[in-house]
């Protein structure tokens, strides 16, 4: 589109219909806030900067929540209707020669469909265009009332509560979706008023002003009519995520992803997985994650901003927050790895294991339950079972280093900072507070003293105290 061209998406609405504090925009679909599933198609068809959003109810908020998009914003401070907010729209876009309305609160639109409607209403020059549908139960919506039912012009919409009885059988809704030429529509918004149910202005009473003033509202119907369902209750809210899970885990099928029981799943949108890896039930894969071919993902796991590399094994259970897995490596089941994680090639994390900014080199293990904080472990160690790191000392955070090749014994803890040489040993049950040269043996605990007979020496004193 040319500069003339800007889009306005309207969501300073509070959502009352939601009962809840959060802005109606900022709950979540998909993974992501509704109105950032508007500004993302948005901006497939203008640069950001030609993007206007019009805030009003916890503006601060929302701002704060979209801010990375770049667009701009238009401060609507009372929230008087659809029709006031392009009228608060006014100083900024009245310039352009049209401009096309976004609602905040209908997620789902397509880029493809904004471009259809766009060309739509430049091929008939007309000053208003509406995107409608024909969902299966229109009740709520305003609807559409065409000049005659088989005519591309509009006399007027109507909203819900004000539909006569016979139009009450209409079931073409309104998107809340248009275009306008702005010379029409701003030569003619002092036209609404607020003589209605709510008391508002409302943008949907353009059409029959303009169609008064004798200019062309013309409407095109969305092919399918989810992509205009908009976000009024909790249940329609569930209801969309729902759809959108559905249409992620329909285009990682298409693209060769197996997934069990897609319905169970929970994958966000920009969520990308290689193909022939396999997704078990009741798995989440969260943010911005990315997952290689070849892997499987077992029941119960939660993956959020990862990178997982190919072939990788995730046992079942597992909790993955912005870490790094490298090819062929096996998590789980029940491993926790924490932020900055990076296990690398090969590598084993098993059961109960807990890790945090803890590097793991090629083909090294820690297999039962232990915690790896802030720790460099180069390849090929061995981390035994009970091993911790002691990375804080109330005060601070320190690093622990295992260089290639090292075996720790089980139940040691490690207290750091701390170098454990290439090579060494750690013997079991030791508490290591000094650097381990490479190659040597560290024995940190208590010699083992056997009294022998002392048992049995019990026994008897005990057998004899009992029969008095
Ligand atoms: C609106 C339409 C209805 C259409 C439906 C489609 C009107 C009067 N009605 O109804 O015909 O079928 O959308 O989903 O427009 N907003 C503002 N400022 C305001 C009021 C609302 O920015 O003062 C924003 C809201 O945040 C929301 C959008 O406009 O994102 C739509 O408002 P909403 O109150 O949800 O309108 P509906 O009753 O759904
Ligand atoms: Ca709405």
């Amino acid at each position: 589109m040319t500069n003339n061209f800007a889009i306005v998406i309207m969501a300073a609405g509070k959502g009352t219909r939601l009962k809840s504090r959060r802005p109606k925009v900022l709950h979540e679909v998909g993974g992501k806030p509704l109105l950032a599933h508007v500004i993302s198609a948005a901006a497939h068809i203008v640069p950001a900067n030609d993007i206007y959003v019009i805030i009003g109810h916890e503006a601060e908020q929302i701002r704060a929540a979209v801010g990375d998009a770049q667009v701009q914003f238009i401060l609507q401070a009372e929230q008087r209707g659809t029709g006031h907010a392009i009228m608060c729209a006014r100083p900024q876009v009245e310039r352009l020669e049209n401009i096309l309305v976004l609602s905040g609160d209908v997620p789902l639109i397509r880029p493809e469909t904004i471009g259809k409607l766009r060309n739509f209403h430049l091929a008939k020059k007309a000053s208003m265009t509406i995107l409608t549908a024909e969902p299966p139960d229109p009740f709520g919506y305003g609807r559409v009332v065409r000049a005659s039912a088989s005519s591309e012009r509009v006399r007027a919409i109507v909203e819900q509560k004000a539909l006569s009885h016979s139009q009450q059988k209409l079931r073409e809704i309104n998107s809340g979706i248009y275009v306008f030429a702005t010379k029409p529509l701003f030569t003619n918004i002092d036209g609404l008023t607020t003589n209605n149910a709510h008391q508002e202005f409302y943008l949907t009473d353009m059409a029959a002003i303009l169609v008064r003033a004798k200019k062309t509202v013309v409407a095109i119907k969305a092919d399918d009519p989810v992509e205009v369902l908009g976000v009024n209750t909790l249940a329609e809210l569930a209801a969309l995520d729902t759809t959108l899970r559905a249409r992620k885990c329909n285009e990682l099928m298409a693209s060769g992803v197996s997934i069990y029981r897609p319905e169970t799943c929970v994958i966000d949108a920009e969520v990308e997985i290689g193909p022939d890896t396999i997704i078990e039930p009741f798995v989440q894969i969260l943010g911005r994650t990315s997952i290689g071919s070849d892997c499987r993902v077992r029941s119960y796991s939660i993956i959020n901003n990862s990178q997982i590399a190919d072939n990788v094994h995730i046992k079942p259970g597992c909790m993955i927050d912005q870490a790094n897995v490298a090819s062929s490596a096996i998590l789980g089941p029940y491993s926790h790895l924490r932020p900055g994680s990076d296990i690398g090639e090969g590598a084993h994390i098993g059961n109960f294991v807990e890790t945090k900014k803890a590097k793991l080199g090629r083909g090294s293990k820690a297999n039962h339950l232990t915690y790896l904080g802030d720790a460099e472990i180069g390849p090929g160690v061995n981390v035994g079972a009970g091993t911790i790191t002691c990375n804080y000392d109330g005060a601070h955070k320190h690093v622990t280093i295992i260089e290639e090749g090292a075996f720790i014994g089980s139940d040691s803890t490690l207290v750091a900072p701390v170098r454990i040489g290439k090579g060494a040993y750690i013997a079991a049950g030791s508490t290591i507070t000094a650097d381990v040269p490479a190659d040597s043996l560290a024995l940190g605990r208590g010699r083992q003293t056997v009294k022998e007979g002392w048992a049995k020496q019990r026994r008897e004193t005990q057998a004899k105290t009992k029969n008095k």
